[in-house]
């Protein structure tokens, strides 16, 4: 016999940024973070896992490809989810003893990895939800998205759609580091998000190692540790829970620049940013001023790409200058069609 269960998650956009541990194992964070997912399958991974007493190995097939299994990080959600399992087959002994058994996984991403997008983030949120329904585990989303930090940090944040809050949490042991909803996405709907996609190429650092030698080297960090965000937190779940479209805007622009400013001061300087991302944060604050109000506000990961947000009620003001833009300045063109190509999703 064998048992069956699947599911989606959806990549998640910080909007107040995850940037920095205090413990790299369980990947705990310096502070707590929001993201920002305004469509549960237009980005996601769709991941499928059986179990049966006849499978002889773990197994994990990605994208039609089969990978390994052996990162520290998936063994250890694998471990955690066993081990719950086993605590719910100790309570009742009529229970297949799944924890037991080997799992085949198999996920699929619905955008190309040439998207320039991480998507590690909806993998670890899809495995670790698949498998705790697969287990029927009872426990709550919030406390399965534990689980999945330890897989990839920003990964907790996509068990939910809409607003999310990771709380950074204090435990030494990451028991009350957890993502939790600050708003479904329905409670918002005017709000829209675009991604131009400036470079697919793999991003130079990864923010793992990245984020490391930020911790050890920035002093700007300390300061946004200690001060910044947190009060940024509060104003923005605020901002959201209002609705208050201007203040959700700057907030979330000052993190995405406060972010790669401490990049910036991370020693030797990690650069994320290239010319073309830096002129979009040109372009943005040019169409606010030039409307004389918040149209547009940008982020930007660990990578080139831009990922805008704005009020459905302003989508043509926006684009109605983006490509007016693109087309007076020179290079534009050329450049978005070639290499730095620039896609609207
Ligand atoms: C810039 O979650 O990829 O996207 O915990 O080491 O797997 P690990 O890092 P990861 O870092 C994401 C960094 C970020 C900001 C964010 O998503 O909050």
């Amino acid at each position: 016999t064998l048992y069956f269960a699947s599911t989606t998650a959806p990549v998640n956009i910080a909007t107040l940024k995850y940037w920095g541990k205090r413990d790299k194992d369980l990947n705990l964070p310096t502070n707590s973070s929001i993201s920002v997912t305004l469509a549960q399958d237009d980005l996601r991974t769709l991941t499928s896992v059986c179990t049966g007493p006849e499978l002889t190995d773990d197994k994990l097939v990605l994208n039609g490809k089969e990978e390994s299994l052996a990162s520290e990080r998936t063994q250890n959600c694998l471990k955690d989810l066993r081990q719950l399992r086993k605590e719910l087959e100790n309570s009742d002994a009529k229970l297949p003893k799944f924890s037991e058994w080997k799992l085949t996984i198999v996920s699929e991403n619905n955008f190309p990895t040439a998207a320039g997008l991480a998507s590690s983030a909806a993998g670890f949120a899809a495995l670790v939800v698949a498998i705790a329904k697969l287990y029927q585990l009872p426990q709550s989303l919030s406390e399965i998205s534990k689980i999945a930090r330890k897989g990839s940090g920003s990964a907790c944040r996509s068990l939910f759609g809409g607003y999310v809050a990771w709380e950074m949490g204090n435990e030494t042991d990451g028991s009350d580091s957890k993502a939790v909803e600050v708003a479904p996405m329905a409670h918002w709907p005017d709000m829209k998000a675009a991604i131009l996609v400036v470079s697919a190429s793999k991003k130079d650092t990864p923010s793992t190692s990245g984020m490391q030698l930020t911790v050890k080297t920035s002093d700007l960090f300390k300061e946004r540790v200690r001060d910044v965000v947190p009060r940024r937190f509060e104003e923005m779940k605020k901002s959201i829970r209002e609705k208050n479209w201007p203040l959700f805007a700057e907030l979330t622009m000052k993190d995405s620049n406060s972010f790669h400013a401490t990049c910036l001061d991370t020693f030797p300087p990690i650069f994320y940013m290239n010319d073309t991302s830096k002129k979009i944060i040109k372009l943005c604050h040019q169409i606010n001023a030039f409307y004389n109000e918040t149209v547009v506000a940008y982020t930007f990961d660990a990578g080139p790409n831009a990922v805008l947000y704005y009020l459905k009620e302003n989508e043509h003001k926006l684009f109605a200058f983006i490509y007016r833009t693109f087309n007076k300045v020179s290079g534009w063109e050329t450049k978005f069609s070639s290499d730095e190509l620039a896609q609207f999703i």
